[in-house]
């Protein structure tokens, strides 16, 4: 076994009772995923494999949500975050007693993986009992005080519900995530009483139990106060997808795009978008999608997962695309639904073209070659194949594998060659 092996632990059995919600809060999403799906990648990011997460409150669902990313163990009653922790101590990784454990909750999304790299890093330096990590806001209420001597040096957390007037003023909190030496964790929580307002055992409590061991306590803050926001109400959600979102859209602006209205644009995680593309307000771009440059994308426009989108193309007002690839020059510029569609280059998508992809029980492919033209109002019923250089007339309906050859227009309902007529 290596020496400094790292673990992590990701608590996540609590209701979240302000969320209001017949789900864990855990579980609730920004954008695409759950708050506990980002906990998970950020400590996957930073290179720890074996993470155990602490289940409670509807355990089957978050373990059905968890799958393979992680070892579930279920907490029976909530007791605190200590007892949480204490879930975990006979697992085979804390037989090495040099094994390091990484503590974070699970309602804090915010906190990046360059930070617990940090944290990681620090810990490994210094050789501490446990490193914790803090930052200062102007209002620390609902946080648990970070209280150090006039050295400089940790004495302990106090939550807020415990702590006096003096400690209610100090600036610096608790984010709740922590590195520890494993083996120093648990002999410290065997220590904790439950001897506070909430009756709970407090993994906070560890610290000063730590300084009175005269074990080593270190920290490292971070001075992104975003970092720290743990969701606790449905509208702390709302506060944090906000923060996620700019972050999202300052690296993509950052790497040369135009992001006209940050404000009302939604651009999910793993998207990429090539350089001079501009978007447009109100626009909505899910995850796993990619754009390329030199496009005009919005306003009210939604791209949904698996588009691929080339060089030069327009996406105008109101146009949805669906698990759809675009090729270049293209252009789709009004009231639109593509579905399961592969357009070839320099096609013109008319005014309110609808792709009938669905036909209630399976979903079905569209292919639209290059140079087509497709007219205002069609309706294309798939699977079906549009020809390169073909048309169609104004409100035309292609039915089902009534394939138009290259170059031939149709029109009507359902669609008729026209007059043999080449384009
Ligand atoms: C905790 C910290 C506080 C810190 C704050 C940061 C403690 C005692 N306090 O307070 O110092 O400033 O986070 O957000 O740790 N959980 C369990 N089992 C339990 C109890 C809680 O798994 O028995 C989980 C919850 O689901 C949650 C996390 O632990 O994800 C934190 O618990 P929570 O009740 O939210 O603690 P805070 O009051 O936010
Ligand atoms: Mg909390």
């Amino acid at each position: 076994m290596m020496k400094n092996e790292t673990a992590a632990v990701i608590l996540a059995a609590g209701e979240g009772t302000r969320m209001n919600s017949n789900y864990p809060k855990i579980l609730h999403k920004l954008g695409a995923k759950p708050l506990l799906g980002y906990v998970i990648d950020n400590v996957h990011a930073v290179g720890i494999k074996k993470i155990f997460v602490i289940t409670g409150f509807k355990s089957k669902l978050v373990k059905e949500h968890v799958g393979t990313d992680a070892k579930c163990i279920e907490q029976k009653k909530l007791l605190g975050t200590a007892d949480a922790v204490w879930q975990i101590r006979n697992e085979a990784v804390f037989k090495n007693r040099d094994a390091r454990l990484l503590v974070i909750y699970g309602d804090t999304p915010l906190v990046s993986s360059v930070t617990i790299k940090r944290l990681v890093e620090q810990n490994l330096n210094s050789e501490a009992a446990v490193t914790l990590l803090t930052v200062r806001i102007k209002d620390p209420s609902g946080y648990g005080r970070i209280i150090r001597n006039e050295r400089g040096e940790i004495l302990k957390i106090i939550e807020e519900q415990e702590a006096n007037v003096y400690e209610r003023a100090t600036e610096e909190v608790n984010v709740g995530v922590y590195i520890f030496k494993s083996a120093e964790l648990f002999k410290a929580i065997k220590q904790i009483k439950p001897d506070n307002k909430k009756k709970e055992y407090y993994l906070t409590d560890v610290v000063e139990i730590m300084r009175r061991n005269n074990s080593t306590i270190d920290s490292v803050e971070t001075d992104d106060a975003d970092e720290i926001l743990g969701i606790n109400s449905r509208f702390g959600l709302v506060r944090a997808y906000k923060i996620f979102r700019n972050r999202v859209i300052k690296k993509i602006v950052e790497s040369g795009v135009t992001v006209l209205d940050p404000e009302t644009t939604f651009i999910d995680e793993n998207v990429q978008i090539g350089k001079e593309t501009i978007i447009y307000p109100f626009t909505v771009i899910e995850r796993d999608v990619v754009i390329g440059g030199d496009c005009s994308i919005g306003p009210f426009c939604r791209i949904r997962s698996g588009c691929r989108i080339s060089d030069d193309v327009i996406v105008g007002n109101f146009v949805e695309l669906n698990r759809t690839q675009v090729a270049g020059f293209t252009r789709i510029k009004h009231q639109s639904y593509l579905g399961d569609t592969i357009v070839g280059e320099k096609v013109n998508i008319g005014a309110g073209t609808i792709v009938a992809n669905y036909d209630g029980k399976n979903k079905h492919k569209t292919f639209i070659d290059k140079n087509a033209f497709i007219g205002s109002g069609t309706i294309l019923v798939a699977p079906v194949k549009i020809g390169s250089r073909a048309v169609t007339g104004a409100g035309a309906v292609v039915p089902k594998n009534k394939n138009v050859p290259a170059g031939t227009i149709v029109v009507g309902i359902p669609a008729k060659k026209l007059n043999k007529k080449k384009r």
